[in-house]
């Protein structure tokens, strides 16, 4: 699956930003990621709730709220309520992660677990179990744009084995400098749903952007 992250469009045309990742004639994006920065747990500010909101009454596209804020026990139920279908919070910054999964499923939603490129996915193994999806950052999170960070590929594979195996239930996303010429890695070390913002959003025409990185991984 491809998500194109908004975080690189332009935040004053969004529905038309929305709607140039829409499949009109192919299949278009198959999730948006919607990427809340709060300031505080990353260094960056960007979107919140009101927005999402009208997001959501404005697409048909599921949308994959990734989480950057503190005290995610909080808020990311209010995303879920809202509508979102996937919402995604950082381990580093929830304090009870177990109950946080059980309130967004809950709600409705899809629970994801995001980890830092440094963080090590060992000890949330068993957390996991209570999730849908697992989003492992391939760049520090905070802004669109940086380079893909290799290393966290063996964090993928540990998951993708744990999956295959039926210890682990999840969808395994990938998320940080994706484009051409890093999703194929991606795609070998296991990764099911792949995050891509500027790779999509700067290009001339969103929408192949999007095309051209599914037929990379599906060929
Ligand atoms: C970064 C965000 C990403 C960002 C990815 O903190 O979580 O979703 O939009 O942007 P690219 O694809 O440009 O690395
Ligand atoms: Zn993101």
């Amino acid at each position: 699956m491809i998500a194109p992250s908004i975080l690189s469009a332009d935040f004053a045309r969004l529905a038309d930003e929305v709607a140039a990742v829409t499949g009109q004639s192919g299949r278009g994006a198959d999730w948006l990621h919607v990427d809340v920065m709060d300031a505080h747990f990353v260094p960056n500010l960007t979107l919140g709730l009101p927005v999402v909101r009208s997001l959501l009454a404005t697409t048909a596209l599921p949308l994959d709220c990734h989480l950057m804020i503190e005290n995610p026990d909080r808020w990311a139920i209010d995303y879920a309520e809202a509508g979102s279908y996937n919402v995604t919070v950082h381990v580093e910054a929830a304090g009870d992660p177990v109950m946080l999964a059980k309130d967004l499923r809950a709600a409705g939603a899809k629970a994801g677990l995001a980890i830092k490129p440094n963080t090590p996915l060992e000890p949330y193994v068993d957390v996991l179990k209570h999730y849908d999806t697992l989003l492992v950052m391939s760049v520090e999170p905070g802004f669109g744009g940086q380079k893909f960070i290799a290393t966290v590929l063996d964090k993928v594979r540990h998951a993708r084995r744990m999956v295959d195996s039926g210890h682990l239930n999840l969808v395994v996303e990938i998320d940080g400098g994706i484009n051409a010429g890093t999703i194929e890695q991606a795609a070998e070390a296991g990764v099911d749903c792949f995050v891509a913002g500027s790779a999509v959003y700067a290009a001339d025409d969103p929408a192949r952007a999007v095309e051209g990185l599914r037929s990379q991984v599906e060929a």
